[in-house]
């Protein structure tokens, strides 16, 4: 297979195209919403990482995730910027149009459910009537763009016959791209290598658009999944940092990665993915919803190098290989080293922040080398991790509510008090309140200098590094009139660092309260 692709060039059979879409399938799921700001730093990260495609939202479903794809497609470069719409939405595809308009290479990515039960309860609509669909979609999304991809929703549990139609008339309509989601995560591998082995014999000009395979994990066989599609004939993967997504999530980028890598033999193609920088990524996105990866996830997990058994440490000392298949430092691991000490200068926070992918505003950069140079007295050894998770607060823009300072007292022999000092629309506030324990005290603080109705649906509490003084990184959730927002917060001290989730939540539900509710479009 050879030939032109309006986003490619001359197209190999060996090269399988990356699709990322943990800002559209992975940011859909409880708990992952990302701001602009967020997700302009994954997209920048993810160019930088060597995927060929961002598809970075569904612009027709909210102010927020048009400007979002606007924004993505006006600054990063280097990747295609893919909007997602419904083949048959009303201004779904011109919506997906206008957000890549300034892209430096964009793509509209239409999609309609096809399988039969699909078809019958949720589209109520007769095969016929989403052919029509199908061509029309494609057609008005190949007059916006000439990089248009089709994707036939619930594809794996499609009768063969109609799924050969569609993707027939997908492709006379214009589409570049053919995806076959697992939308549901019901297949298996064999089912997967065998429906793309089909369409490329039966469906007439399958050997001029590139196939694709989107596979979420309900069953966990996402990966694998994927894998069997390349063998099938795929060449583009669609997956997402951490794996993340609609229910048990997509398959995971990084594992894809290192499977086609490490097993080359099997899975001999060619990607642009830099692996080094895998790890960063994983992390980068750990630390901007606040979910950290299991200990034991493949590839980017704390354990997924060490080794435990007196057996293997013996071997590994001998030769690595005995048990290891990829080397921690090929993912991007290596010991963490001290980056900076308390001696450390503006100019090497400045250095370092640049290094980790941060620009700091002149503004924001006082407060952020008080806070290293407050971390650097307290703890013995700063690494990478405790710079970015501190600087993240540093980063959020258009506070109403900033944190000053917070004063505990709390014991097994007395009541927890908490004094809290908080900036609220600029003015200095203080509040002093107690509570059930330390956290409780402070929450109790922060509720009484700004009165909320807000639930607290989920706090959470995990280490940043290793050993006691490592910092702490907490999440909290917030709920109100059914909108939920995560706020994260870093510090050495885990009641402050509570407080500063608690704030970021709440500032990012302030913003939210004044923007209008996407409409539910994912379930029609
Ligand atoms: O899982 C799915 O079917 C999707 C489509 C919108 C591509 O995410
Ligand atoms: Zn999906």
């Amino acid at each position: 297979m050879t030939f032109d692709h309006p986003s490619f060039g001359r197209i190999t059979n060996d090269r399988v195209f990356i699709f990322d879409t943990t800002l559209r399938d992975g940011e859909q799921s409880p708990g992952f919403s990302m701001n602009l700001e967020e997700k302009l730093r994954m997209a920048e990260a993810l160019a930088d990482l060597g995927v060929d495609v961002i598809e970075a939202g569904f612009p027709v479903a909210s102010k927020g995730d048009f400007q979002s794809v606007a924004e993505i497609a006006r600054v990063v470069k280097g990747a295609v910027v893919c909007a997602l719409a419904r083949s048959g939405g009303k201004n779904d595809i011109q919506a997906a149009g206008d957000a890549i308009a300034h892209a430096e290479r964009g793509r509209i990515h239409n999609f309609i459910s096809t399988s039969p039960l699909h078809m019958k309860y949720k589209l109520r609509m007769e095969p016929e009537t989403v052919l029509d669909i199908v061509t029309a979609g494609n057609k008005a999304a190949r007059n916006l763009t000439n990089d248009v991809e089709w994707s036939a929703e619930d594809g794996s549990r499609t009768e063969p016959d109609f799924l050969c139609r569609c993707v027939e008339a997908a492709i006379k309509a214009g589409a570049t791209t053919i995806n076959i989601p697992d939308t549901v995560g019901y297949a298996t591998p064999e089912d997967m290598e065998r429906i793309f082995s089909m369409l490329q014999e039966r469906v007439p000009g399958a050997d001029q658009v590139i196939f694709s395979a989107h596979n979420h994990n309900d069953l966990g066989l996402g990966v694998a999944n994927t894998l069997a599609s390349l063998r099938g004939g795929a060449r583009q993967i669609e997956c997402t940092i951490n794996g993340i997504g609609e229910r048990a999530g997509n398959a995971a980028l990084e594992e894809i990665i290192m499977a086609i890598r490490t097993r080359h033999d099997q899975y001999p193609y060619t990607n642009r993915i830099e692996t080094t920088k895998l790890l960063k990524l994983s992390k980068m996105l750990s630390t901007t919803t606040g979910f950290d990866v299991q200990p034991n996830k493949a590839i980017v997990g704390r354990n997924a190098f060490a080794h435990e058994s007196g057996i293997h440490q013996d071997g590994v000392l001998k030769n690595a290989a005995t048990y290891e298949i990829m080397t921690p430092e090929s993912v991007g691991w290596s010991k963490s080293s001290l980056v900076l000490g308390k001696h450390s200068g503006r100019a090497a926070f400045r250095d370092k922040l640049a290094a980790l992918g941060y620009t700091i505003a002149d503004d924001k950069m006082n407060e952020a080398f008080q806070r290293f140079k407050d971390l650097a007295d307290s703890k013995k050894v700063v690494y990478d991790e405790d710079i970015v998770a501190l600087v993240d607060d540093e980063v959020r823009d258009h506070a109403r509510i900033r944190f000053l300072s917070l004063d505990v007292a709390s014991g097994s022999r007395r009541a927890a008090e908490a004094t809290l000092d908080l900036e609220i629309d600029g003015e200095a506030v203080e509040t002093t309140a107690n509570g059930n324990g330390p956290v409780d005290a402070a929450f109790n603080a922060i509720r009484s200098a700004f009165p909320h109705d807000a639930r607290l649906a989920l706090f959470s509490v995990g280490a940043v590094t290793e050993g006691t003084d490592a910092q702490a990184r907490t999440t909290v959730r917030l709920e109100e009139n059914g909108k939920m927002v995560d706020g994260q917060g870093a510090d050495a001290d885990t009641v402050v660092s509570a407080v500063r989730s608690y704030i970021h939540a709440l500032n990012k539900l302030l913003v939210k309260r004044t923007r209008s509710e996407p409409e539910a479009l994912l379930a029609d």
